[in-house]
């Protein structure tokens, strides 16, 4: 049984603006597939000790998808943050998700999202809007228990 933490990261979902609907897709899209796994959701604001804070407490679970922050905006500093705990980058995830989401939309290229490995917890940063989770967790979902089986040494 994987242990999948979402970190929503939205200034405007966290103040009550609108409903954080991302995060609730990506486990709804977990929940619904046939990887075995517990997802719980958290919602932070766009601001360093929040997601900080919120990374770094999960670490120890198998993964942590965050979603949302990864723009060009001052206020997006989810990948830094995500970069800054890593001790490892796996460039090829988010190469995947920018090149996949490309034949979506070209805005893909703007987003700046991180994965990483800290300890045995695997961190990627995803987007935040609901076509681009839809896309990454739909993408993600065959990779998943592979994933974590490598970072435990276990091999193919
Ligand atoms: N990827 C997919 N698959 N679908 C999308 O709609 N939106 C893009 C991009 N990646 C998008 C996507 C847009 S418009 C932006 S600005 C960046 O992700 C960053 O989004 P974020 O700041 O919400 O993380």
């Amino acid at each position: 049984m994987l242990k999948i933490v979402v970190i929503t990261v939205s200034d405007r979902a966290f103040r009550s603006e609108y409903p954080d609907q991302s995060g609730p897709e990506i486990k709804k899209l977990i929940d619904n597939s046939e990887v075995e796994a517990e997802v719980s959701l958290i919602l932070v604001p766009d601001e360093d000790p929040e997601i900080r804070k919120a990374i770094t407490q999960n670490i120890g679970v198998d993964y942590i998808l965050t979603t949302g922050g990864t723009g060009l905006s001052p206020r997006d500093i989810t990948p830094q943050i995500s970069r800054e705990i890593c001790d490892l980058e796996i460039p090829g995830i988010s190469e995947m998700l920018r090149w996949e989401s490309y034949r979506e939309t070209r805005f893909a290229v703007l987003s700046r999202g991180f994965s990483g490995i800290k300890d045995k917890t695997i961190v990627i940063n995803f987007p935040g809007s609901l076509k681009a989770v839809q896309l990454a967790t739909r993408l993600m979902l065959p990779l998943f228990e592979h994933g974590t089986k490598m970072v435990h040494g276990e091999g193919h």
